[in-house]
């Protein structure tokens, strides 16, 4: 099963004067799961579509692209702002927003969760701490909305929580949330019990809350509310009809499976829900339809028809606001051919579907597809995959205010369209067109990133997605046509260049029992298998030596490896395995190597290591940088902070210890061609931030600004100057495991006047 998590970034700092401004650098595409999108009720344009480790971000219906609108309060120190597990919106006020924060309940996210709340639809937020965590990227984070606020009281809101903690509810709009205690169902499901991550082993919970803005109110609250649970041995639907005084499970209800959404039809009166057999996002064998009509209280069986067994659940469930009885729903997953959409206009009553079986193998379309905002997706995805509509899909959505406008969440991006109504033309010849939108959603795992003085302005090695090349700066604001292919990996982890051969790369992925590592000749355009690859190593870090000739590879799957013009690999055994590993950038002999508190050299092109001289009291060596240009220049980052040889690791000296704990350095191009920055993730009494040095580390400047966290700095986030444009940084995080969310950044300074900052204040270089 493919899981696609999430983005890529461009910074342009400003004068010395002005703030630090980060722009995403453009894949146009998503690259990852887009588990919720919620319209706006009332006010056109109005629209919001969370991720799952990628933050949330605002529709600009001008022209279908995004704005993220939580980089800003990304911690850190510990990525939890990437996680959105509920988004809200004030029915009553179209500014108001309000999402629940949080990555995993498992400890992998340390913090407990957040209802996080704006006025300015994201520009600012605050937040209500709950006392216990929220899992955006859990199991399950496609079922919703978990959270709600009241149409007719906007300072009531409910949130269902996982894990066991049940209904919360707040009476001052979100400032603060209690626990109510008369609703007892808790949605005992969990995937795997047995799990011992606590990855699947957690409950999953509440699925949804549901306000009925047709019952009356008590007190100025909606009375009518509606919950979802995940529990298919007892009842998952309950409704409190005294606005959450009481609650009861809901008679007859189908109880079979898990409830994924639970839509209320105000014109019919009536509930629609979409069920699975499982939680989501990647299962679903089985699943149903229901139409609840509230004012009989009875449920009817509306489940689309294929004609056969059903091998799928039902996630996105849509209602056309505008025509009261229309209905768009889709299965979770349908791993072959392709995802399944179905469409009524009675009430679920009859469907028609989007593709049918013609003469088979020959599909019926209703539709045509269109990639041209992410490229990439043509190449990548549907041209060497039948699933062309996508998987993983709960998010669905009918804009209330436009029939014909639809969006619709994958595990790769998000689809839609503005011509959906055509699908009621009866004729398969009347094709509507399905468009990649996710323009501006960048949500991408970014493993890896390298930018080559010289060549190639970024290289970005991606989960989920493969990776990216970047020709140069230009091309940074422009979806690329291509994902890393030829060959093709779900995951690359490591790229590297050799210093004084640039158009030679190397990657490698992480897939085990396949062939993991790759060459380019050509800058990263395009690439070959490495010839001497075998099945057996995959993951870790990669060299490429300063000719291009040697290959060093500290493969996670276990040994240090090496090979010499395109041959076998081979054992390097004065390396011990996990090392980190680095290439000088200019004298291909060299090689460098980390390990515990110890920094090795080799001067045989990898063949052999041997220990050098000492990094103070380190214990820990993080990360290596070679100078781009000077042989024997190396900066080495460890617990006790970034240390310089211009020996080739024989002697260090400690940079200034402003920063003593720091994890990514990296060296980027300075004003001009002659000097080089030194960027660091570092940790100051602040907090940990981005660090730059226009003076060799003698001084250090915070140069991260206010409107960018970066989510995982101490947590592997990668970092790359620019080895062409002035002032250039480029960074992604990495999470754990492949679960990553990784934001790769890219800082430009426009005119060097950042650099002057630096210079003038400090010391010339
Ligand atoms: C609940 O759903 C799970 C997952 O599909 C299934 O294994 C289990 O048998 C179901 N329980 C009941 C009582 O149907
Ligand atoms: C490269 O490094 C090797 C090994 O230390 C050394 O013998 C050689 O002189 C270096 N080459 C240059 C051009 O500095």
């Amino acid at each position: 099963m493919k899981k696609f998590f999430s983005s890529i970034q461009l910074l342009l700092l400003g004068t010395a004067q002005a703030a630090s401004q980060w722009q995403n650098v453009r894949l146009g595409g998503g690259g990852g799961f887009v588990p919720g999108i919620v319209f706006h009720p009332k006010t056109a344009g109005v629209v919001y579509a969370r991720t799952d480790i990628g933050g949330l971000y605002r529709l600009n219906a001008a022209d279908d692209s995004w704005t993220a609108v939580t980089d800003a309060i990304t911690d850190d120190a510990g990525w939890h702002n990437w996680g959105v597990d509920a988004v809200a919106l004030d029915p009553q006020d179209d500014a108001k927003v309000y999402a629940a924060f949080g990555l995993y309940t498992n400890d992998w996210d340390p913090s407990n969760g957040q209802i996080g709340r704006s006025a300015d639809r994201g520009a600012t937020w605050q937040f209500a701490d709950l006392p216990f965590k929220v899992g955006g990227n859990m199991p399950g984070r496609g079922m919703g909305e978990r959270l709600a606020v009241d149409p007719a009281n906007p300072d009531i809101l409910y949130f269902g929580a996982r894990s066991g903690k049940g209904l919360w509810k707040s009476t001052d709009g979100g400032a603060s949330f209690a626990k109510i205690d008369s609703f007892t169902a808790v949605g005992t499901y969990a995937p795997q019990p047995g799990d011992t991550t606590g990855l699947n082993s957690d409950i999953q919970g509440l699925t949804f809350v549901t306000f009925d803005s047709t019952s009356a109110t008590l007190d100025g609250a909606t009375s009518r509310i509606f919950v979802g649970t995940a529990d298919n041995s007892t009842a998952s639907l309950y409704m409190s009809e005294d606005a959450g005084a009481t609650w009861s499970a809901l008679k007859d209800q189908p109880g079979k499976f898990f409830p994924h959404k639970g839509k209320l039809s105000p014109a019919e009166k009536a509930l629609y829900i979409s069920y699975a057999d499982g939680t989501g996002p990647y299962d679903g064998t089985n699943g149903a339809v229901y139409r609840y009509d509230i004012a009989a209280g009875a449920f009817k069986d509306i489940t689309p028809s294929i004609g056969e067994a059903i091998n799928f659940g039902f996630g996105g469930l849509a209602l056309d606001a505008q025509k009261p009885g229309t209905v768009v729903v889709a299965s979770l997953n349908s791993w072959w051919p392709d995802a399944r959409l179905f469409r009524s206009t009675d009430s679920g009553a009859t469907w028609s579907q989007l593709w049918e079986w013609a003469d088979y193998p020959e599909m019926n379309l209703r539709y045509k597809q269109n990639v041209d905002k992410a490229p990439w997706i043509g190449p990548g995805f549907l041209d060497i995959d039948t699933k062309d509509l996508g998987w993983m899909i709960e998010a669905l959505e009918i804009d209330p205010h436009d029939s014909d406008h639809w969006l619709y969440g994958t595990g790769l991006t998000l689809y839609g369209g503005h011509d959906l109504t055509k699908w009621d033309a009866g004729s398969w010849d009347e094709k509507l067109t399905i468009s990649s939108l996710a323009d501006g959603i960048e949500e991408t795992s970014v493993q890896d990133v390298a930018s080559v003085p010289g060549g190639t302005e970024l290289l970005a090695a991606t989960g989920d997605v493969g990776g990216f090349t970047f020709a140069d700066a230009a091309a940074l604001g422009t979806a690329p046509k291509v994902n890393w292919m030829n060959p093709q990996w779900t995951t690359n982890v490591g790229v590297d260049y050799a210093g004084a051969a640039v158009k030679s790369v190397v990657r490698i992925g992480n897939s085990a029992g396949t062939k993991q590592i790759a060459l380019s000749s050509d800058g990263g355009a395009t690439w070959r298998e490495h010839p001497g690859a075998d099945t057996s190593a995959n993951g870790g870090t990669v060299a490429l030596g300063a000719d291009g000739k040697v290959v060093v590879w500290s493969a996670a799957s276990g040994s240090v490896l090496r090979s010499q013009d395109e041959g076998a690999f081979s054992k390097v055994a004065s390396l011990s395995s996990g090392a980190i590993v680095a290439s000088d950038k200019q004298n291909g002999s060299v090689f460098y190597g980390g390990s515990g508190s110890s920094f090795y050299v080799s001067k045989d092109a990898g063949s052999s290591f041997g220990a050098t001289g000492k990094l103070g009291s380190a214990t820990a060596v993080r990360d290596i940088a070679a100078h781009p240009a000077k042989a024997g220049d190396v900066w080495v980052s460890t617990d006790a902070g970034v240390f310089h040889s211009t020996d080739y690791g024989a002697t260090f000296t400690q940079t200034s210890t402003t920063l003593t704990n720091t994890f990514q350095v990296a060296l980027g191009v300075g004003k001009d061609k002659e000097s080089w920055n030194i960027y660091a993730f570092g940790h100051v009494a602040a907090g940990p931030r981005l660090y730059g040095s226009g003076d060799s580390g003698a001084t250090w400047t915070d140069i991260q600004g206010d409107t960018q966290g970066f989510g995982s700095i101490d947590g592997g986030t990668k970092l790359a100057g620019s080895g062409n444009v002035a002032g250039l940084v480029s960074q992604s995080s990495s999470l754990i495991d492949y679960f990553g969310n990784n934001k790769a950044s890219t800082a430009d300074d426009n005119v060097g006047a950042r650099d002057y900052y630096i210079v003038d204040e400090h010391h010339h270089v």
